[in-house]
């Protein structure tokens, strides 16, 4: 039986990146990982491999779309597409090496095998049982099932699936129009498959500002994209390798079917945490099968934690990952944090869409005094030079203090754009303050400039 400071299970973005704040801190660490290669999800069938295929499906958009109005000419390329699932596996397998490296790096000890928590301060992983000062229950999520429809993984598939498919849909039906179901759906779209996108809102990505979504559905419907609003998918059947989705519309109840050769669920993720064990421990759980936390992440039960998909709140690698570094400082007597309010969100799609802290609907319903700086890529030279002014930036910054109160950009390199206005906020910048920054020309953040600008006397280009 060997003794650890920390033994973490799960090796995705929240519990590598605590194993290793918490051996840099100086303790003993153990990760127990049950996968064939560390990083979790993210690394293996989430984040990382979708952005290798929306990377690589973008430079056919552009070859197609683009290059020809540049003056580039020539014969089109075609998709090989094991081809490009070797690239996509080759993305990965470099990924998950590093995070083998990292941990020999940080001399973290990789226990391999799925892990049970036989009672606190012990975790079982095989035939094998150790002994943790403390534990952290990093275990992730899995795609939520959907009543009456069944997942083979080939016809219909979650996301695990769809980063795999044999061979390339004509026609692919997505449930769920929200991140998952977007960017999977337009890699499908890009190659040349007819998406249609069934959400049962009347919008899409809830939750993100409506005005963005609206744009956002107009750009991807341009992009070829169908979209079925306000409409509750009740079955999914498949006859010989084709499927059959039957929903109902919620606007007069009536009943339609669409056929397809590969369907998509992609209608939310739910905490797994199957096989720890922690009904025998007592470990409190919340309405919705989270673990319950407090806000230093620790559990009902002394001695366990949990942190990332598998306790509240958004299910994003960075917010795990941010969770997974508070929590190895609060193990190691240190005043370990994460600023909930500035947590960005990203859609990885061409234009991306990001976002960081209050929506306008979230200020209206709140009752607070806001207003709005709109900056079009319209009026970004950069963005048109590369095809990309559809789109915009706004900042929400109060109505008296002009204090940053979010931001929701669509358009170029919006994921990384956002980050201004996060690091903006962290400092409880005014909108005035990033507006007096100088930026450089060309480049794409001059909109983010811009929108600040005109929270303020106006934006110059506009
Ligand atoms: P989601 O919660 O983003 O979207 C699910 C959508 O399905 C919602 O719009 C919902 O209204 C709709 N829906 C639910 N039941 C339905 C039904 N019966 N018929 C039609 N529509 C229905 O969930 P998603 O896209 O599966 O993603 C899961 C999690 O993974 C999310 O928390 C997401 O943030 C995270 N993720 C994040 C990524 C990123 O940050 N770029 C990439 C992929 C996933």
């Amino acid at each position: 039986m060997a003794k650890f400071d920390l033994i973490v299970i799960g090796a995705g973005p929240g519990g590598y990146v605590c194993a290793i704040r918490a051996a840099q801190l100086g303790m003993k660490v153990a990760v127990a990982e049950g996968r064939e290669t560390l990083g979790g999800t993210c690394l293996n069938v989430g984040c990382i491999p979708s952005k290798a295929l929306l990377h690589a499906t973008h430079q056919l958009h552009e070859v197609h779309e683009n290059f020809e109005k540049m003056g580039i000419m020539g014969a089109k390329p075609k998709v090989d597409w094991p081809r490009m699932l070797a690239y996509k596996d080759d993305v990965i397998g470099q990924n998950t090496k590093g995070i083998e490296f990292l941990f020999k790096k940080n001399k973290v000890t990789w226990l391999k095998g799925w892990a049970t928590i036989p009672s606190a301060g012990k975790v079982q992983v095989g035939d094998e049982t150790h002994e943790a000062r403390n534990i952290v229950i990093a275990s992730g999520s899995e795609a939520a099932s959907l009543p009456g429809v069944e997942i083979d993984e080939k016809t219909v598939v979650t996301s695990t699936g769809a980063l795999e498919l044999e061979k390339l849909p004509k026609k692919m039906v997505v449930i769920g129009g929200g991140v998952i179901g977007l960017e999977m759906g337009s890699v499908y779209a890009r190659l040349g498959a007819e998406v249609t996108v069934v959400e049962y809102l009347d919008r899409l990505i809830p939750g993100n500002d409506g005005e963005v979504a609206k744009t956002f559905q107009r750009i991807l419907k341009k992009q070829g994209m169908d979209f079925i609003l306000g409409a509750a998918v009740q079955a999914v059947t498949v006859k010989r390798g084709k499927a059959s989705v039957g929903y109902t519309l919620r606007k007069d109840e009536s009943e339609h079917v669409i056929e397809a050769d590969c369907v998509l669920v992609a209608t939310g993720r739910k905490p797994f945490t199957q096989g720890l064990g922690l009904d025998k421990l007592g470990v409190a759980l919340t309405r919705r099968g989270q673990i319950a936390t407090d806000a230093h992440y620790a559990s009902s039960v002394k001695g366990i934690h949990a942190i990332g998909d598998v306790i509240e709140g958004p299910m994003l690698a960075h917010k795990a990952e941010d969770e997974g570094m508070a929590v190895a400082e609060i193990l190691a007597g240190q005043a370990g944090h994460v600023n909930y309010g500035v947590i960005p969100g990203v859609i990885y799609t061409t234009p991306e869409v990001a976002s960081v802290g209050e929506t306008e609907e979230t200020l209206k319903e709140a009752g607070r005094a806001y207003k709005v700086g709109k900056f079009s890529f319209m009026g970004n030279g950069r963005a048109k030079a590369v095809f990309l002014g559809e789109g915009f930036v706004k900042i929400l910054a109060d109505r008296e203090t002009d204090r940053i109160l979010g931001a929701h950009v669509i358009g170029p390199m919006a994921g990384d754009l956002i980050h201004e206005v996060c690091v903006a906020m962290e400092f409880g910048a005014s909108a005035e303050d990033l507006a007096r920054t100088c930026h450089a020309h060309p480049t794409f953040s001059e909109a983010m400039r811009e929108a600040a600008l005109a929270c303020g006397d106006g934006a110059i280009h506009a």
